[in-house]
């Protein structure tokens, strides 16, 4: 079986080719980033049109270089939701008008469920079941996987996700849009320990984060501190420090309180160096496994959708339901 994926749910158009028996065959990204920069932050009209100008020339190049026809494929996915409405209808509507043309079903794929699919398309992919940190610009979940549809929410931000933390963070630094892969990379210039900033509701007991009230610490520090370049990294450090330790433990007490033995962390922050290391030596004390995609299939791509979309239209998925969705809990998702 062979899928199209489309993925248009914010600033990034991604488009992939997954064939069930020779798995991915081609992917490509392409992102907003400058064209939004100079607003500091998303614009959705203009992602919306983005997605127009850019969807069509990317498909023809991805089934060029996957050297796939329109005939060959069995199924489209795109990602339904969540997400800005406008630039998931651009997707919707390629996806289903496509699917018509090549008379094949096409299917809304939930944009968190593909962000955790994901570390299947590497090798060795995780067997479920297992516990998912999703961690992206929107979303901070832990969730209990016991398979595709099976999902089931253990804890969420209940204010700022962890990748608007580090975006806004960010912006009180003075770094560019996007902000959380600025601060990472200032983060690793700066030294430990010379700040300490709270680690939000890690006493509390629960799986639920909250990470508002680090972005007021940080405001607190910067009116207080010297505004040299080494307070900022030191700064940045002590953030990250406070994020991943949060996460980190929030983690640990998942994977005790299921009892599972495998952790996937995927979503934008799971790229960032400090959180995978961190997450790396939490597992192995507790004798767990740790998985992630590779840092390109962190952020938003196509391949993720594809590959969610291959799963579901493989497990007898049809055509139809809803075209997009801005607001979509993961557990309302069924089993195919
Ligand atoms: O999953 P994603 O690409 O898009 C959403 O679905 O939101 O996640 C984007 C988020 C942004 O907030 C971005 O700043 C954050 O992930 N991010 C990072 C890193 N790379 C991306 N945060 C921390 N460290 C990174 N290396
Ligand atoms: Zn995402």
């Amino acid at each position: 079986m062979r899928v199209l994926g489309i993925e248009t749910s914010c600033d990034e158009t991604g488009v992939a080719v997954y064939d069930g028996d020779r798995g991915l065959l081609a992917h490509a990204l392409y992102s907003q980033i400058p064209l939004h920069a100079e607003y500091g932050g998303v614009v959705p009209e203009l992602a919306s049109r983005d997605h127009i100008r850019k969807l069509l020339p990317m498909i023809r190049a991805a089934l060029a270089e996957a050297g796939a026809a329109p005939d060959s494929f069995d199924g489209i996915a795109y990602t339904a939701g969540p997400g800005l409405v406008g630039a998931l209808l651009v997707g919707a509507c390629f996806a289903r008008a496509l699917a018509f043309a090549w008379d094949v079903p096409a299917v809304g794929i939930h944009h968190m469920e593909g962000h955790l699919l994901a570390p299947m398309l590497e090798t060795p992919r995780p067997a479920f079941p297992f516990v998912a940190l999703l961690v992206s610009g929107g979303h901070t979940l832990l969730v209990e996987v016991r398979g595709v549809g099976r999902y089931h929410t253990l804890g969420e931000s209940i204010d700022d996700a962890a990748g608007e933390a580090f975006d806004k963070t960010a912006k009180l630094l003075g770094l560019p849009y996007p902000g959380g892969p600025a601060l990472a990379k200032l983060a690793e210039q700066g030294s430990s320990g010379r700040f300490r900033l709270p680690r939000p509701m890690i006493d509390r007991a629960g799986l639920d984060f909250s990470f508002s009230g680090l972005k007021t610490a940080v405001l607190t520090l910067l009116k207080n501190a010297p505004a040299d370049a080494q307070t900022k990294a030191d700064i940045a450090c002590a953030f990250q420090e406070a994020v991943v330790d949060t996460l980190a433990s929030k983690c640990e007490r998942a994977l005790k309180q299921t009892g599972q033995q495998r952790l996937v962390v995927a979503g934008g922050v799971g790229a960032n160096r400090a959180l995978r290391a961190r997450l790396r030596q939490m597992t192995a004390q507790l004798g767990a496994e740790v998985f992630y995609p590779r840092t390109e299939f962190c952020t938003d791509n196509g391949a993720m959708i594809a590959y969610a979309g291959y799963v579901r239209l493989q497990a007898g998925a049809q055509h139809g339901g809803m075209a997009v969705a801005a607001r979509w809990p993961l557990d309302s998702l069924a089993a195919p």
